[in-house]
């Protein structure tokens, strides 16, 4: 893992699952972060072990999102990364979907990742000179989803697909100005999303089924890929932007 310190970091969704799993590596390697999630109590457990600054919103309020880089550069005087986890699925087919559940996941996972990216490219702008080797980086969380078509969750996939794009069209708009955009595309991952709007138990054998369907014939625990993403935002990927990263082992590769 590469060495954080003297990094600062926003990670949303850093509650849970993968986002709390890029919080635990980027502060053991030594960097400081906020983590903003609106669980507050497995928040507050993750900022206790890790010594992040937890602060508790909704990702799709977008003064929230400004509040937080403004809390980052309160704290740490500049922001060099955001990692934006933070994400909910819904279980229904296209017809099934009610307004409500549209509108909320969009909210969350499109205009989340949005207001956060533009307040954060907004902050990153000011900071560093344009030709320095690295002003920032960003990495949202897309999905295997974003870019194949799965059925019954047809307004995840949308949103996913949203979210690889607007990566692709932010990392050309800030190409010139040493911001790096680009996002981490995972497969099947052992969180606890697996059991999120699910109408029937995660038992054994659901966890088998799902395993059946990845080549390599596991799911991710989530720090397999939380070392992808921080590896994306350092320092070491300093060529990449733009990139959709997928890590679900082998899943889009057939
Ligand atoms: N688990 C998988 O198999 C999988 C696969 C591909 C992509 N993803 C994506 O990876 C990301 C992380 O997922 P995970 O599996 O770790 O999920 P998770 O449910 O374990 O964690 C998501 C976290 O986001 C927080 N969150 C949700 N809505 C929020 C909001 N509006 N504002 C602030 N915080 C909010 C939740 O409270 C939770 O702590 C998500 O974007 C998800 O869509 C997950």
């Amino acid at each position: 893992m590469t060495n954080f310190s003297g990094k600062s970091a926003v990670i949303t969704g850093g509650a849970s699952g993968m986002g709390a799993a890029t919080v635990r590596l980027f502060t053991a390697a030594g960097g400081r972060a906020i983590l903003v999630d609106k669980n507050r109590d497995l928040a507050q457990t993750v900022a206790e072990e890790t010594g992040a600054i937890a602060m508790i919103g909704d990702v799709s309020d977008s003064s929230f999102c400004n509040d937080v880089i403004a809390a980052a550069v309160t704290n740490f005087g500049k922001l060099d990364i955001v990692i934006n986890a933070a994400g909910i699925i819904v279980r229904s087919n296209g017809v099934g979907t009610t307004d409500e559940q549209w509108h909320r996941i969009m909210n969350v996972n499109v205009s989340g990742t949005f207001f956060m990216c533009r307040a954060a490219i907004k902050q990153m702008l000011k900071q560093g000179a344009e030709d320095s080797a690295m002003r920032g980086s960003i990495v949202n969380f897309g999905s295997i989803w974003g870019d194949l078509g799965a059925a019954g969750v047809a307004a995840y996939c949308a949103s996913k697909g949203a979210v690889h794009n607007l990566t692709r069209a932010l990392a050309l708009d800030h190409a010139q100005d040493n911001i790096r955009i680009n996002a981490v595309c995972p497969g099947e991952v052992n969180t606890p999303m697996i059991q999120s709007e699910r109408n029937e138990q995660v038992t054994p054998e659901l966890m088998a089924r799902l395993a059946s369907t990845v080549p390599m014939g596991r799911l991710a625990d989530p720090a397999e890929v939380a070392r992808v993403a921080l590896f994306i935002a350092s320092d070491e990927a300093s060529y990449m932007t733009g990139s959709l990263v997928n890590v679900d082992a082998g899943f889009t590769a057939r």
